[in-house]
């Protein structure tokens, strides 16, 4: 039996200050130091196969819309007019062919040129051609589309850091999207991640992943960018696959006929929304309701972590706990992500 090599360090590992889950300066700290800095993802190509097809989304309150513009090259933008801030797009999903700002009226090529301005005025000091939307940088990697804030950030294979690697096995192009699920509870994104990123509450929280899989075989490991949890299935269920979390609020989990992705988007300092997406390799008709049903188990897995994730988060908050022990066994994945947070957030916020 393979189990993780354990230290026996003498040095503490302990959790992050309770504070860091509920403080609005450091959640401000994070949008800014986190999402404003790394690459997120923002859904599979396939969603984007027309041209003016797009895909609006938030992450920490920044607002942004990916669209396949009329040349088919893909083009991310800030979901933000220039001329006084509204947003172009309601989140979601949909198509368009011109971009019209519904505040006044203002038109966008989806290429981000501004086109017309009905109405404004005339006014020597004006400059359509300065006003076009802000862009942001787009990049697709193996089916999946990214978006990034920070010009300086590196290029989106460089910043998966092993992901590529982890995931070479698995075909993961020819997995077609079948369905999406979302979902929104009341706790920082950081403790719902903590417990994404630790199998070790799977006995207490999930009796039915607990029975499927064997927790004595539980790995929890971490390499660049990626938190990997596998177990050992016991029968012919969904749950034999790779648990894959990537830096800072992907999730990406392989089972043996397909896929799911999740984006953990912080919302405030205390509301979190996920957005699950199922890809399966065969989607024919016979197969739909087996579909369904992993789907809907997924969903299920997922929602008995939000009763518990809201719990910690209101004794996070109170005032009590400062911080606790990791288990060397079993939250690698959470002294990994921790680890990456206080890196990110540096000298943002005191110790
Ligand atoms: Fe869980």
């Amino acid at each position: 039996m393979n189990q993780p090599v354990q230290s026996f360090s003498t040095t503490p590992v302990r959790s992050l200050p309770a504070a860091w889950y509920w403080d609005p300066a450091v959640y401000e700290a994070e949008r800014k130091a986190i999402f404003a800095k790394t690459w997120q993802f923002i859904g599979p190509e396939a969603e984007f196969a027309k041209a003016g097809d797009f895909r609006a989304v938030q992450v920490a309150g920044y607002r942004l819309f990916v669209i396949r513009e009329r040349s088919g090259a893909l083009k991310a933008f800030h979901n933000l007019c220039p001329h006084r801030a509204a947003p172009l797009l309601s989140e979601g999903d949909g198509h368009c062919d011109v971009l019209r700002c519904r505040y006044h009226g203002w038109t966008f090529a989806t290429d981000g040129r501004l086109m017309a301005t009905p109405n404004f005025g005339e006014a020597g000091w004006f400059d359509k051609k300065s006003h076009g939307l802000m862009p942001v940088r787009c990049e697709t990697w193996r089916g999946l589309t990214f978006a990034c804030l920070d010009d300086n950030a590196v290029p989106l294979v460089e910043f998966l850091g092993d992901l590529p690697a982890l995931l070479e096995p698995y075909p993961i192009e020819t997995f077609g999207k079948l369905d999406q699920a979302e979902f929104a509870m009341n706790c920082n994104w950081k403790t719902y991640t903590d417990n994404f990123v630790e199998g070790y509450h799977i006995p207490g929280i999930h009796p039915g992943l607990n029975a499927a899989v064997d927790m004595t075989r539980f790995e929890t490991t971490h390499q660049r960018g990626v938190v990997i949890m596998k177990a050992p299935q016991k029968g012919g269920s969904i749950y034999g696959g790779l648990w894959l979390w990537i830096w800072p609020n992907m999730t990406l989990s392989v089972y043996p006929d397909g896929m799911n992705t999740s984006r953990i988007i912080p919302t405030a300092e205390d509301r979190t929304e996920l957005r699950y997406e199922f890809y399966f390799a065969d989607r024919s008709p016979s197969l739909l309701e087996k579909h369904r049903a992993t789907i809907e188990t997924n969903c299920q897995i997922v929602r008995e972590d939000f009763g518990i994730c809201e719990e910690v988060q209101q004794n996070l908050k109170a005032g009590i706990y400062r911080d606790g022990p990791l288990s060397p066994r079993h939250e690698d994945g959470v002294q990994y992500f921790q680890d990456m947070v206080r890196q990110s957030l540096g000298d943002h916020v005191g110790q």
